[in-house]
């Protein structure tokens, strides 16, 4: 292979890029963001990979989530706050369920570009490019907001820091303290019928009673009261990835600084193209999306591109196929990661193979097809015998209505009411809610029938 730089990428076809017009605005962008501090440390990337490496053994679980895109109009602390919140008690949910420790990352603080797929959009008879994301072009249907603007970039990189230093606060402030956020769950339950769920919420109830009692109270002990987040996003928009990009003092190795782990898109995953490039280079954890057009030829070239040294928790495969075709394609890609040998992490994204338009009209998900994949995903992984180690979701904290069904049943018609996505429908809290304690449900089965295997031999 040929060296690497963090510009290499400029030599290869891209796809899913703007063009901007006006380079000397670029290059004065790419300058300015050459020379602002990194978002994140390298001891922190390794720390994530030293985790992500775990999930792919089974002794944790990754829980990556949040916005399809950031928004610089949508930008608030109780946004943050409640997404972060969300997550944390998916997490405290998991946890229980699987017994193994939740590693958490947000698509948060960088997740501003955006895939798109046609390059432009119509409406009423009007042809303009279509919107990639808030660090690209604006979302209002005029000529002027679709042309990319290379300053964006600056404004996503203010906005990521500001995000990531509230994320930070949060973590360790006392804000994440166990107890605090077992008291959210149980509200979740209030005057519905999900009894099995209210069953479980009473049970990890039952267990920091028991802490407590036995003398491990969270006041005293830092890891309760105190978690690690990690940040993510998809390294779309390589401008602005090449220019946060440094050498860690520490290993001499290159670093993404935008982010503690970055993803390649299922649209930008061409083994030759130039986000491959890019991301083959820097020593963060990184993810695949995977998806039905994914061969089985194409995946073992990445796997021994994006991962050379075969390192534990370096990468983890995103499948996102749909409700119904996770059987078609999961089994042919996990054949071609066991042939090459290959350490990896499976993780489920339910939502992208599982986008439809609603009868009123909307970009929407059924909550149903995206519970079948989950379940399609762990039915086949124990076929297998390999490890389902995460999920990758798109959710809020806010009350929205963008998928359709959950216990709160959101209906077509509801839709209208709160749809405030930049890009593709979310989870909302209630919903996200639900989702964890399925995926509870289905480690804690899978973690019986291991105990009851070992017995039996
Ligand atoms: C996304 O994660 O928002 C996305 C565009 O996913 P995919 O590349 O899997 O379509
Ligand atoms: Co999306």
């Amino acid at each position: 292979m040929t060296e690497w730089s963090k510009s290499t990428w400029r030599n290869l076809p891209r796809v899913q890029m703007p063009e901007y017009t006006d380079s000397a605005a670029l290059a004065a962008a790419e300058a300015k963001l050459s020379s602002y501090p990194p978002l994140v440390f390298a001891g922190e990337a390794r720390k994530l990979k030293a985790e992500l490496a775990k999930a792919g053994r089974g002794e944790a679980f990754l829980l990556q989530g949040g916005d399809c895109a950031e928004s610089f109009q949508q930008f608030s602390a109780d946004l943050i706050r409640d997404t972060f919140k969300v997550m944390l008690q998916m997490a405290m949910v998991l946890t229980y369920g699987a017994k193994v420790p939740v590693v958490k990352v947000g698509r948060m603080a960088g997740q501003f570009a955006k895939p798109r797929s046609a390059p432009t959009e119509v409406k009423d008879g009007v042809e303009l490019p279509s919107y990639r994301g808030d660090i690209i072009n604006d979302l209002d249907f005029t000529p002027e907001s679709r042309i990319p603007n290379p300053n964006k970039m600056l404004e996503a990189y203010t906005q990521a820091a500001a995000t990531l230093n509230l994320l930070r606060a949060f973590s360790s402030g006392g804000y994440a303290d166990v107890n605090e956020v077992h008291s959210w769950t149980l509200g979740f339950t209030e005057g519905e019928k999900a009894e099995k769920y209210r069953a479980m919420a009473t049970r990890i109830s039952d267990a920091l009673d028991f802490m407590k009692a036995a003398g491990v109270d969270s006041s005293q002990q830092h890891t309760l009261q105190s978690v690690d987040f990690y940040t993510s996003h998809e390294s779309l928009l390589l401008e602005y990835e090449e220019a946060l990009t440094r050498v860690d003092s520490t290993s001499g190795k290159w670093l993404a600084g935008s982010g503690h782990m970055l993803w390649i898109g299922d649209r930008t995953r061409q083994p030759d193209g130039a986000h491959v490039e890019f991301l083959r280079g820097v020593q963060n954890p990184i993810g695949l999306k995977c998806g039905p057009t994914t061969t089985a030829e194409d995946l073992k070239i990445l796997l021994n591109k994006l991962n050379p040294q075969n390192e534990a928790g370096r990468l983890t495969l995103i499948a996102r196929f749909g409700a119904g075709a996770v059987g078609d394609h999961l089994p042919r890609l996990i054949k071609a990661v066991q042939e090459e040998g290959a350490n990896v992490v499976w993780s489920c994204d339910p939502m992208h193979g599982n986008t439809t338009k609603s009868s009123t009209g909307y970009k929407t998900r059924a909550f149903n097809s995206v519970l079948n994949e989950v379940k399609e995903f762990f039915a086949i992984h124990k076929a297998e015998g390999t490890i389902p180690g995460g999920m990758h979701f798109e959710m809020t904290g806010a009350d929205v209505t963008e998928c359709t069904g959950g216990v709160r049943a959101v209906t077509d018609e509801d839709l209208s009411d709160r749809y405030h996505t930049a890009c593709d429908p979310r989870l909302n809290a209630s919903q996200s809610l639900e989702l964890a304690f399925l995926v509870a449900e289905e480690l804690s089965k899978r973690n019986a029938e291991q105990a009851a295997a070992a017995l039996a031999s």
